[in-house]
């Protein structure tokens, strides 16, 4: 676990962190994109940070890649590429920088490390796991394998390099539905997570099977809650990711993946949204969508949180911690991601 209390004083002594006028006026462009969400006094203590980072980078030829539910000051002040989880994992196989400072949680940057094994890849905090990814091991697909012999495995980006070595090809919240209707057979494996895979099964022509994995923001929703806030609110449009129960996805105007929730806000600006997902989704948006209000109710990933600007300017500055997957693993995950971003690909074709 990281020494906060030495990191600050190592940071302290090393770069100037004290909030000033200058610092506020040399950050403005990247106030502007925020300052719906984050008030004066608060970027006033972000900014320092913000300059430190982008500094840092450019002395380390590193990229930050954020993932969109990043807190905003993240999200707008340090990030080089924001995204989905197919987004930034395609991104990852893009950088031609030394190094990659992932910002999300740990599977994503075991993605990058694992599509681009070359750079040297970064994680703030290397607690910033997932509760999907934590619920299944390779165990658990040969597990899934023997129930249902014979049926491809589709198993989704939230899991460790380990899985994805063990699966047939990933999927993301993004191509799940796709993927599972270009396999062959009448069966196909999906894991980790029941509620992806019944909302898929709600829409697909196979008969798909799951792991009982669950992510543990998205499952806090009810449908009830949601019936109550329309109540309220009628105009409210509810937009949800598919991680959410199926029972939450019936009550929604939409269902998409974070990228796919952004999308479909542009394309129809409703009065009043809903995003039924994480908390820093909404607030990242709402600058580059002024003429929708954003409903409040949220629920915050508490991995996701574990990032902040200290521990990026900290990980920058110390090299730590180096995300690393052992060749023959990393091998095989690559398949895996790769047979998922070239079937994509040539889906949208
Ligand atoms: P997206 O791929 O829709 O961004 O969601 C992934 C996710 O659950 C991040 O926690
Ligand atoms: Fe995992 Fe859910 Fe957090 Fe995404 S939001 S990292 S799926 S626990």
């Amino acid at each position: 676990m990281l020494d906060l209390a030495s990191v600050r004083a190592v940071l302290a002594n090393t770069y100037d962190l004290t909030p000033s006028w200058d610092k506020v006026e040399a950050t403005k462009d990247l106030y502007a994109l925020a300052d719906r969400v984050i008030s004066p006094p608060d970027w006033a203590l972000h900014a320092p940070y913000i300059l430190a980072i982008n500094a840092l980078k450019r002395e380390r030829n590193a990229v930050i890649l954020a993932h969109n539910y990043m807190t905003p000051e993240i999200y707008h002040g340090v990030a080089d590429a924001v995204g989905d989880s197919l987004q930034l994992a395609i991104k990852a196989t893009q950088v031609d920088a030394d190094v990659i400072v992932q910002c999300g949680v740990h599977f994503m940057a075991e993605t990058s490390k694992i599509l681009n094994p070359s750079r040297t890849v970064l994680i703030p905090d290397v607690e910033a796991g997932c509760s999907l990814a934590s619920s299944i091991t390779a165990a658990g697909i040969a597990e899934m394998r023997a129930k249902y012999p014979g049926a491809p495995v589709v198993s989704y980006v939230n899991t460790t390099a380990e899985v994805k070595a063990a699966s047939d090809i990933c999927c993301t919240s993004a191509n799940a539905l796709q993927i599972v209707e270009a396999m062959e057979g009448d069966t196909v494996i999906m894991t980790p997570d029941q509620y992806l895979a019944q909302n898929v099964a709600a829409q697909s022509s196979k008969r798909v099977v799951w792991w009982e994995g669950s992510c543990i923001v998205h499952e806090l929703y009810t449908a009830a809650d949601l019936r109550a806030y329309r109540a309220d609110q009628p105009e409210v449009k509810i937009i949800a990711h598919p991680e959410c129960t199926p029972e939450v996805v019936a009550e929604a105007d939409f269902t998409g993946s974070t990228s796919g929730i952004l999308d479909w806000l542009h394309q129809h600006k409703p009065k009043q949204a809903m995003l039924v997902t994480e908390c820093s989704m909404a607030a990242n948006i709402a600058d580059e969508l002024p003429e929708v209000d954003f409903a409040k109710p949220c629920n915050m990933c508490p991995y996701m949180k574990k990032i902040t600007l200290e521990k990026i300017l900290w990980s920058l500055h110390s090299m730590t911690t180096e995300v690393t997957v052992e060749a023959a693993v990393a091998d095989k995950a690559r398949l895996a991601v790769q047979r998922m971003i070239d079937l994509s690909r040539r889906l949208a074709a």
